[in-house]
């Protein structure tokens, strides 16, 4: 990190203050963004739509700007920001959405595009896990050859992390690629599946099998979506968002468990959820730039996964992805402090601060035998070891291969009725 020259420090204070004075800080913002450029800080923009303040943060991949996230309190200038960080004329746009998120913003977001020369058309399957197949990706196909799509097209992610993992997949693969934009409506695919350019479909009942990294030209995320949302799928998108707290931010994390903040975050208060939203894009911005292709510290993403996912899948996607991460956490909790790392007091904590948010931290109707047997078929073994992820601290992650059945069996059953 460079130091500041004593001249910019003032400017500094003032940007730090940002949510004390909004009014003035938008006179500034040019000046901060000039800042923040020439002392490559993390956060690029502060930009103004109508009267609420909202952020971007640029992410690159390989070195190079890729794409910006930009986090709105509308659709307003979604067509703008296209072309401003894009600026590309497309023959043909494609709005893929799924049979819930259609009936409540495809108007919406179908009325900003024709405002373009671009030919619009819209393309919805039924919502839910079950269609993010290679079926569903078929009949895509199929209607972006019979619209003529060519590689001059734009497909549009409307919707969860299912829209959003199914259009960005076949946005990759039609024509050896085309462009495609995240335009995500759940908190979980805000604050993770939109950010980091995994795609792909689940095949014969294996979880995302078939897929690709593939980075999309924009994400534009209207938090205002998040009202429509219900209180599960909200919770389900919570689990991410302490997991993202545990592994990188201990400030956040703390901030998460203000009562104050709870109440807001569940009222759905736009610059709760807008802090929220940005410092979890931050913090899986920040992981994949680093790490974009799962190498190394990108399976700190994994923290509470490894059992959760083994959750869910005795469960058989019957309980939501957070909830199930939701109980994994409690597991690597456990863990965590077996090795010595984090006490046994912020161990319960983490399950408390998962019961603020409605999340479970029991579950029933499996062994232990079960969940550990499920865990063995994780993509994230290492030869014939879990790599798993633990904290080192409240807001620090590590791997660790060395668990022991037993130990796992142990971390399991804290979390069984
Ligand atoms: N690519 C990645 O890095 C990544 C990361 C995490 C998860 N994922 C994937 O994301 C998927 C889960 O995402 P999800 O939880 O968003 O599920 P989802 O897309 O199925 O959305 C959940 C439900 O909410 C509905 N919905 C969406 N937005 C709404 C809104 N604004 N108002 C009302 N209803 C709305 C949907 O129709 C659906 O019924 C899984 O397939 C998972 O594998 C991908
Ligand atoms: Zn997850």
């Amino acid at each position: 990190m460079n130091l500041l020259a004593p001249d910019d420090i003032w400017c500094f204070s003032f940007f730090v203050v940002k949510d004390f004075c909004r009014a003035k800080l938008f006179i500034m913002t040019s000046y901060v963004q000039k800042l923040c450029a020439k002392y490559n800080y993390e956060l690029i923009n502060i930009v103004t739509t109508g009267d609420i303040m909202a952020k971007e943060l640029n992410i690159n991949y390989q070195g190079e700007y890729s794409y910006t996230i930009a986090i709105r309190p509308n659709f307003d200038d979604l067509l703008s920001l296209l072309n401003e960080k894009v600026g590309k004329t497309y023959d043909n746009i494609c709005i893929v959405t799924d049979s819930n998120v259609a009936g409540y913003y495809l108007k919406e977001v179908l009325d900003i595009f024709n405002q373009t020369d671009s030919n619009i058309t819209s393309f919805s399957f039924t919502a839910g896990e079950e269609s993010k197949n290679l079926d569903t990706v078929k009949m895509l196909y199929e209607h972006l050859i019979i619209k003529k799509f060519t590689r001059k097209s734009l497909l549009v992610a409307l919707g969860g992390g299912v829209v959003g993992d199914l259009t960005g997949f076949a946005a990759s693969t039609y024509l050896r690629g085309i462009d495609f934009i995240q335009v995500p409506t759940t908190l979980l695919s805000q604050v993770d599946s939109s950010v980091g350019g995994k795609t792909g479909v689940d095949f014969d009942g294996y979880k995302n099998m078939i897929g690709a990294f593939y980075m999309p030209r924009l994400v534009y995320m209207n938090l205002t979506t998040l009202n429509s949302l219900d209180d599960y799928n909200f919770a389900c998108g919570m689990g991410e968002v302490i997991k993202s707290g545990l592994i990188a931010d201990k400030d956040f994390y703390n901030w998460l468990k203000e009562k104050d903040v709870v109440n807001k975050l569940k009222a759905k208060d736009f610059e709760a959820l807008e802090h929220c939203v940005y410092s979890c894009c931050k913090i899986k911005g920040h992981v994949v730039e680093v790490d974009p292709t799962e190498k190394g510290i990108r399976a700190y993403l994994n923290f509470g996964h490894t059992l959760g996912h083994a959750i869910e899948k005795h469960s058989n996607f019957s309980i939501g992805h957070g909830q199930c991460v939701s109980l994994g956490m409690v597991c690597a909790s456990f863990l965590s402090n077996k090795l010595g790392y984090i006490t046994a007091d912020e161990a319960s904590d983490i399950t408390n601060t998962c019961l603020l948010y409605d999340l479970p931290i029991k579950v029933s109707g499996m062994t232990s035998a079960q969940v550990l047997e499920a865990s063995k078929s994780d993509k994230k073994m290492q030869g014939t070891k879990i790599k798993f992820t633990v904290l080192k601290a409240i807001g620090e992650a590590a791997s660790y291969l060395d668990f022991t059945d037993e130990d796992l069996v142990e971390a399991i059953e804290k979390v069984l009725d």
